[in-house]
């Protein structure tokens, strides 16, 4: 059998629909993994080197990403996520998503103490507290890890396939009503 001309122009199709917001927010975890070990560098060098260039450009990319895309994501968690499975009858599950929405609480109020440090850092002032950041970081980053690792390892898991099961369900109907 001939292989088709690569060349041959395909036709139209419908749009394919937007990525689910479920793998989005899977693809975010990594960022904040990754941020978080930027936060460790920052430490690192501020102990140091100090709170020279290299330590504001970390600082401001640090306290971006968790002031804006780490609450945008948490929010999003709690719109999506969560209430579908607050409803479930399954009581591990109701209580692991609830332990999650703690998480968001403690992880807000970690970073409510944090953010000013690295804002004073990537500002270049010298107003900031470095023994306050040296002890938050390790039980910020352990809090995000449990929190993530919770998320993936057991509430994801379930919130794909209850979105699945809708999608199911609204293809079913589309289908009986076509
Ligand atoms: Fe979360
Ligand atoms: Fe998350």
């Amino acid at each position: 059998m001939t292989p088709p001309d690569p060349r041959t122009p395909r036709p139209d199709r419908p749009a394919a629909p937007p990525l689910p917001a479920i793998e989005a927010l899977h693809d975010e975890h990594r960022a904040m993994l990754e941020h978080m070990a930027l936060f460790d560098e920052l430490v690192g060098h501020l102990l140091e080197d100090g709170a020279d260039g290299r330590a504001r450009e970390l600082a401001a990319r640090v306290r971006d990403f968790f002031d804006i895309h780490a609450r945008a994501h948490h929010a999003e968690e709690e719109r999506v996520v969560f209430p579908p499975l607050l409803a479930s009858t399954d009581a591990e599950l109701v209580h692991d998503v609830r332990r999650l929405q703690q998480d968001h609480g403690w992880l807000e109020q970690d970073w409510l103490e944090i953010e000013p440090q690295l804002d004073a850092i990537a500002r270049g002032q010298a107003t900031c507290d470095l023994a306050l950041l040296r002890d938050a970081l390790p039980i910020f980053r352990r809090l995000y890890e449990e929190h993530i690792a919770l998320e993936e390892a057991r509430v994801y898991p379930r919130a794909r396939r209850y979105h699945e099961a809708q999608a199911a369900a609204d293809r079913a109907r589309g289908e009986a009503a076509g």
